[in-house]
């Protein structure tokens, strides 16, 4: 990737193969006609049975998330042993050298969009002991990354209902189609938990989608000396027994893949911004000084992000900052957004833009994820012109100026469409999904283009979005233009578009 021009969170670590077939897979692996996916997931698993579905139908992840019933809350309890002295399995040998146990229970809090005999959580690894619904004993079983769950008595539809896993084990790190790592991450001296797009189900059950937003209150119980940092604001941290206890609370709506667990040593600096919301910075004592700097602009950063984009839509905000080795990327967990090392101002600037994109406005399927990429993208071209670097349009220019020869990847796929789930990731996602609003800005102007995405993160904040959603949006805010070829070339269309 051309040097000057900024790049990619998370380029560095994308596989280079561009996968050339879409193959649309509907959770059953039977290949039925999109619709029947059902974008709500409500497709049974045949037989008459009211069983909710595998997924809710992603073209990537055809499993991720479930189908039947809406997840509204989590209340996670967990233990984290890092020298393995639980005995996970109940096989009389505990984890010793094996490795770290997490162990405890998730409740979860749903609603069933349907009549259910029969539903799905995601969960891969992990022993699962034992599984309530409404407090009574339900039979369950696993078939890969599914928890397949059968109460006591049917659902009925409209219902809410809260079912309890009671599990244990070391959990999986997991390998993206694009080859880098995700789940559950050990670090130098402890543990972290990646989300993105499907390492959450490492570490608890639940539903795996991001379509599926839900709140969350985790507690976590860790040696004392070890600190246990999560989403949203600490409610309470008591220590007893050589154990250390940490209450985790986050209000708005989560996309599991967002939520973090980081376990281990930590400096930890609690502020508040001149707004008044409170940061919580949690830092690697190795990485602690070399990050101060940086970190030192996150309220700065946090009012230009809030002038550009629209008030900050979450309770409170901070970073985890983790050796550089422990992870290869950045990620936006909501919040408190994870670094391996000390960030640089731009990817600091990236992963806070993400909190209004992609953790408040969080993409409907993961074939969006250019809105959640190409917006924290071109956050940061908006930051660098703002601090006297080049434009947005000098930038813009320096990428167009890369022809399919001399920058092949930029112009490997449009933006809203990658071609498999290894290319989400991927630089067109990104810079030309940077590009795409850069055209838009040119169109409507720059007032009219900060009024249009200060609406955008308002009519979908705390919600779900997709690229129709989008399009149909800009072109209602400004009636006036014709945005077709616009979404044709730039948005949808194969190739280098011919027009900058
Ligand atoms: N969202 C991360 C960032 O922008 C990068 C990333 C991590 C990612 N995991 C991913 C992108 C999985 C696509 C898919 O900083
Ligand atoms: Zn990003």
């Amino acid at each position: 990737m051309p040097r000057s021009v900024p790049s990619s969170a998370r380029s560095v670590v994308r596989s280079a193969a561009v996968r050339s077939a879409v193959v649309r897979v509907c959770a059953l692996g039977l290949l039925l006609p999109l619709a029947a996916c059902g974008g709500s997931g409500d497709g049974g698993t045949g037989g008459g049975d009211d069983v909710g579905a595998a997924g809710v139908g992603d073209p990537y992840f055809p499993k991720a998330g479930n189908g039947g019933y809406d997840v509204h809350h989590y209340a996670l309890d967990l233990a984290y042993d890092p020298d393995g002295t639980d005995d996970p399995d109940g096989t009389g040998r505990p984890g010793g050298a094996d490795g770290p146990v997490l162990s405890g229970s998730a409740r979860l809090t749903a609603r069933a969009t349907r009549d259910l005999a029969a539903f799905h959580l995601d969960l891969d690894g992990m022993t699962v002991r034992r599984v309530t619904v409404d407090g009574r004993a339900a039979s369950f079983s696993r078939e890969g990354q599914e928890l397949i769950v059968r109460p006591a008595a049917r659902l009925v539809s409209g219902r809410t209902f809260e079912v309890t896993v009671a599990y244990a084990g070391r959990p999986k790190t997991l390998t993206d189609p694009d080859g880098s790592k995700e789940g559950w991450l050990r670090t130098a001296d402890g543990a972290v938990a990646l989300g993105e797009p499907t390492g959450s189900m490492t570490w608890f059950p639940g539903g795996h989608h991001p379509s599926d937003k839900a709140a969350c209150d985790l507690t976590v119980t860790v040696p004392e000396g070890l600190t246990a940092v999560s989403n949203g604001e600490l409610r309470a941290r008591r220590t007893s027994g050589g154990r250390t206890t940490f209450v985790w609370h986050t209000a708005e709506p989560m996309a599991t893949y967002l939520a973090t667990l980081a376990v281990g040593r930590f400096t930890v600096t609690r502020s508040t911004t001149p707004d008044g919301l409170p940061v919580h910075v949690a830092a690697d004592p190795t990485q602690a000084a070399a990050s101060r700097s940086a970190l030192a602009r996150l309220p700065e950063v946090m009012a230009w992000a809030a002038d550009r984009f629209g008030p900050y839509p979450f309770s409170s905000t901070g970073a985890i900052v983790e050796r550089p080795g422990d992870s290869a990327y950045a990620l936006e967990t909501q919040n408190r957004p994870v670094f391996p090392g000390a960030p640089t101002p731009d990817l600091l600037v990236h992963e806070l833009a993400h909190q209004w994109f992609g953790d408040s406005v969080t993409p409907r399927t993961w074939r969006d994820m250019w809105l959640n990429e190409g917006f924290a993208t071109y956050a940061e071209w908006l930051w660098t012109e703002d601090e006297g670097g080049p434009t947005a349009e000098e930038t813009f220019q320096e990428l167009y100026a890369y022809g399919e020869d001399t920058y092949e990847d930029l112009w490997a796929f449009p933006p809203a469409d990658p071609p498999g789930a290894d290319d989400i990731s991927a630089d067109p996602v990104y810079q030309r999904g940077a590009m795409v609003l850069h055209r838009i800005r040119r169109t409507v102007g720059d007032k009219a283009f900060l009024d249009l995405v200060r609406g955008w993160t308002a009519a979908h904040r705390h919600a779900n979005a997709s690229t129709g959603d989008f399009t149909a949006y800009v072109e209602r805010q400004a009636p006036d233009q014709d945005f077709g070829p616009l979404w044709r070339d730039w948005l949808y269309g194969e190739g280098k578009p011919d027009r900058p």
